[in-house]
């Protein structure tokens, strides 16, 4: 296999893999050999489809907001699971990102005198989400693109999927990648590693991720021994569009549009009367599915025979949505043919975001196990879990933990590649390592099997959809656990159709169903031992939090067996004392 020797190599091109980039190339000015590997052309990750905006307090003191209100309202929103110290990280460093992306050429919206306007966002005191009209991630992800072309000591390589992580004695020391255009598999050797390849989501049917969200960074660490973490915690966000789940901004909200019901009611009224709509994703999504149980959802044959709730924006007015929410009405009108300015929109509770994912520290350096961190390797942005969402994490708090932890790892790569410690000469054990993974591929293609993966993922996202949703108990977890087992048994009977090397994407999609397959048996493992309702996990047999047996994060290991071992670490409380959540 062709190997390619870098100071750093990142894998995931989305916000927080090209923050991170970015990075490096100031930090070492404009020297370290930086590689990003991408699976998609880095312009379509899925940060780009982020829509509502960026948290952060750039005016202390104006309204009564502060750092410290921010930092309350995410350890609050999350229900007491994040370690308040990455909160504190966090509320600290997102103006800063906010002002450098203004630099960067993002087009912020902005008053008549020319100060950036902010947006009321679920869970938030006040509005502190700062945006460019509903296309936030879209401005953000083309403004470190552009930004990053001009540093020659950067390569992206787009469309390489990456198919292994490979660690020696605890420290990084490759990926390798299949070259979908050449169908070429190559192993970038580097002193650091950085994984940023966003969430996993796909996991589900019915959610607002791309089909490129299947969790591989996540899946890579995992298969490679690294501990996962808190992954039982999936976020529902209340409004995907109906049928196909594409999201519809929670800025409609915070812009003012309503949740009605059958009968016409602001039903958010009976749940969270102080927020209304605007109560955390986890209570809001919670609050239409019992809607919808109880009788007062909607259907419409114009949609397919899904249930749901209106999203009524019809008082915003044709100008308001021109200028704050122009993509939820093109979004409408493309995909059901509705004007949001003159009728409501279909909406139901979508799988959207994944609380868990790598176990890192604060840093985001990866963790081997409970107590140690690896050396060389960082996981940002959704991929990685520090845990700074906690159970459930505030809508436009995720770009601004992109930013700020990529750029740690970027500081913290160029540290580490400039130190001399680290060496990209590979042992007798490393390149046979590296060879294997070109074996495991070539054994996949010449698979013989009886098991088509499409039919596998049809029968995944059954199970998520149905088993393991927003509400959960023992029976439908335990009935999940049981299909997923078997899932991952015809797995190993999986047949590649498409035999040729050069864009195989049977190929591709068969590597990332058995990547998706083996995550489900992690958010599923620990869904079921969580015997408590914390934030986005809530079992009707648990309806209750339970501080004193489960204020502790969730961390999941790979057996040789294939089975997931669980174990538990504290969860870290600084300023904020966890206490009931009320909205
Ligand atoms: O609704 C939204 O615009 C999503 C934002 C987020 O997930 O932070």
């Amino acid at each position: 296999m062709e190997v390619l020797d870098y100071d750093i190599v990142i894998l995931g091109s989305g916000l927080a893999g090209m923050r991170a980039a970015l990075q490096a190339a100031i930090a070492s000015n404009g020297k370290a050999r930086i590689a990003v590997i991408s699976k998609l052309h880095a312009m379509r990750s899925h940060s780009v489809s982020a829509e509502g905006g960026i948290s952060g307090v750039l005016y202390p003191g104006e309204h009564g907001d502060s750092e410290d209100l921010h930092g309350y309202d995410t350890a609050k929103g999350g229900d007491f699971l994040g370690d308040q110290d990455a909160v504190e990280l966090l509320v600290k460093h997102a103006p800063e990102e906010i002002k450098l992306f203004d630099h960067l050429g993002v087009p912020w919206n902005r008053d008549n005198n020319g100060k950036i306007v902010l947006r009321p966002f679920g869970g938030m005191s006040i509005p502190r989400t700062a945006f460019a009209s509903d296309k936030t991630g879209f401005f953000m992800l083309s403004a470190l693109y552009d930004n990053l072309l001009e540093f020659d000591n950067i390569k992206i390589f787009h469309e390489y999927l990456a198919t292994g992580l490979v660690m020696e004695k605890g420290a990084f020391r490759a990926i390798t990648a299949l070259d979908m255009a050449s169908g070429t598999m190559r192993a970038f050797v580097a002193k650091a590693g950085i994984i940023g390849t966003g969430g996993f989501a796909r996991i589900y049917g019915f959610t607002t991720n791309a089909y490129s969200c299947t969790g591989d960074g996540a899946a890579l660490a995992y298969n490679a021994g690294l501990p996962l973490k808190n992954m039982e915690f999936v976020q529902f966000h209340p409004t995907g569009l109906v049928p196909s789940g594409i999201l519809i901004t929670e800025a409609s909200r915070g812009e003012g549009a309503y949740l009605i019901n059958s009968k016409g009611e602001r039903f958010m009224e009976r749940y969270a009367k102080n927020k209304m709509e605007l109560a955390p994703r986890d209570i809001v999504s919670r609050s239409i599915i019992t809607e919808i149980e109880e009788g007062r959802g909607l259907t419409d044959p114009r949609f397919g025979d899904m249930n749901f709730v209106h999203l009524d924006l019809r008082h915003l007015g044709e100008e308001k949505i021109a200028e704050r929410l122009p993509m939820v009405k093109e979004i409408a009108l493309k995909m059901i043919g509705v004007d949001p300015a003159k009728e409501p929109l279909p909406v139901a509770p979508v799988a959207h975001f994944t609380m868990g994912g790598i176990h890192t520290d604060i840093n985001g350096k990866v963790m081997l196990n409970d107590k140690k961190s690896t050396t060389g390797l960082w996981a940002v942005g959704e991929c990685g879990c520090v845990s700074v969402h906690g159970a459930n994490r505030l809508g436009s708090n995720s770009l601004s933990q992109c930013v700020i932890w990529g750029k740690m790892a970027g500081n913290a790569a160029v540290q580490l590649a400039k130190s001399g410690g680290a060496t990209t000469e590979l042992s007798h054990k490393t390149k046979k390592l590296i060879d294997s993974q070109e074996d495991k591929l070539n054994k996949l293609l010449d698979s013989n099997g009886s098991e088509n993966p499409y039919d596998l993922r049809k029968a995944l996202w059954r199970v998520m959809d149905v088993k393991v949703g927003a509400f959960r108990n023992l029976n439908s977890l335990k009935q999940a656990r049981t299909e997923l087992a078997k899932l991952k048994r015809l797995y190993g009977k999986i047949y590649v159709d498409d035999k040729s090397r050069v864009y195989n994407t049977n190929l591709r999609d068969t590597i990332e169903i058995g990547n998706m397959i083996d995550l489900a048996c992690v958010v599923v493992a620990g869904a079921i031992n969580r015997k408590e309702s914390r934030g986005a996990h809530a079992r009707r047999d648990y309806p209750k939090r339970d501080d004193k047996r489960w204020m502790k994060h969730t961390i999941a290991y790979k057996m040789a067996s294939g089975g997931v071992k669980l174990s538990y670490i504290p969860v870290k409380i600084t300023k904020w004392k966890p206490e009931e959540r009320k909205y």
